[in-house]
């Protein structure tokens, strides 16, 4: 587990394109933090990096929205379980179909359903602070196979602090 201090959009910005570098297809990030604490901001900005433009800041009727990748890249799924009150719910929107897809799947409220994401999995929790334009971000990996692939780049962001 990592924390980092964002002191503005563009900080918590540079990190989700700079994590993008990182992934690869089928992983999982699970986004968590109150309503304005930069979810659907992080999810744009991994997606981007990896060269899809997601047009909705936020899913919100939609469950599941699933943008093609690159020609060279693995496609994106932004996902929101904002609305979802269970497991069948998920099963129901296509959610766990979308986690388990080749995609990398950006999940926004992810506790809501915990039991519908993977075990390997990257957390990434926001928390607003005194400050407005600041959020404390924990970066944790679940799983063996993701913790040792992002291990270094967690490190490195931790050391840097965004410099
Ligand atoms: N350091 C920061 N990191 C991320 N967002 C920030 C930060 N400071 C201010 N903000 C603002 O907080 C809002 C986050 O909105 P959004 O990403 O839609 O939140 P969520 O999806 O968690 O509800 C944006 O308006 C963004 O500009
Ligand atoms: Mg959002």
């Amino acid at each position: 587990m990592a924390e980092l201090l964002s002191r503005s959009p563009e900080e918590t910005a540079l990190l989700g394109r700079r994590l993008a570098a990182h992934l690869e297809a089928r992983d999982v990030v699970a986004l968590t933090g109150v309503i304005g604490a930069g979810k659907s901001l992080i999810a744009r900005a991994i997606a981007a990096g990896l060269g899809v433009e997601v047009t909705m800041a936020s899913p919100s009727f939609v469950i599941v929205a699933s943008y093609e990748g690159p020609p060279d890249g693995p496609g994106v799924n932004h996902i929101d379980l904002y609305r979802l009150r269970d497991y069948g719910e998920a099963l129901a929107a296509g959610v766990e179909d979308a986690v388990y897809s080749d995609a990398v799947s950006l999940v926004e409220w992810a506790d809501h359903v915990p039991d519908v994401l993977p075990a390997e999995r990257l957390e990434i929790g926001l928390e607003p602070t005194a400050k407005p334009e600041e959020r404390l971000i924990v970066l944790r990996p679940v799983g063996e196979d993701l913790g040792a692939r992002l291990g270094d780049f967690i490190t490195g962001m931790v050391r840097e602090r965004f410099e």
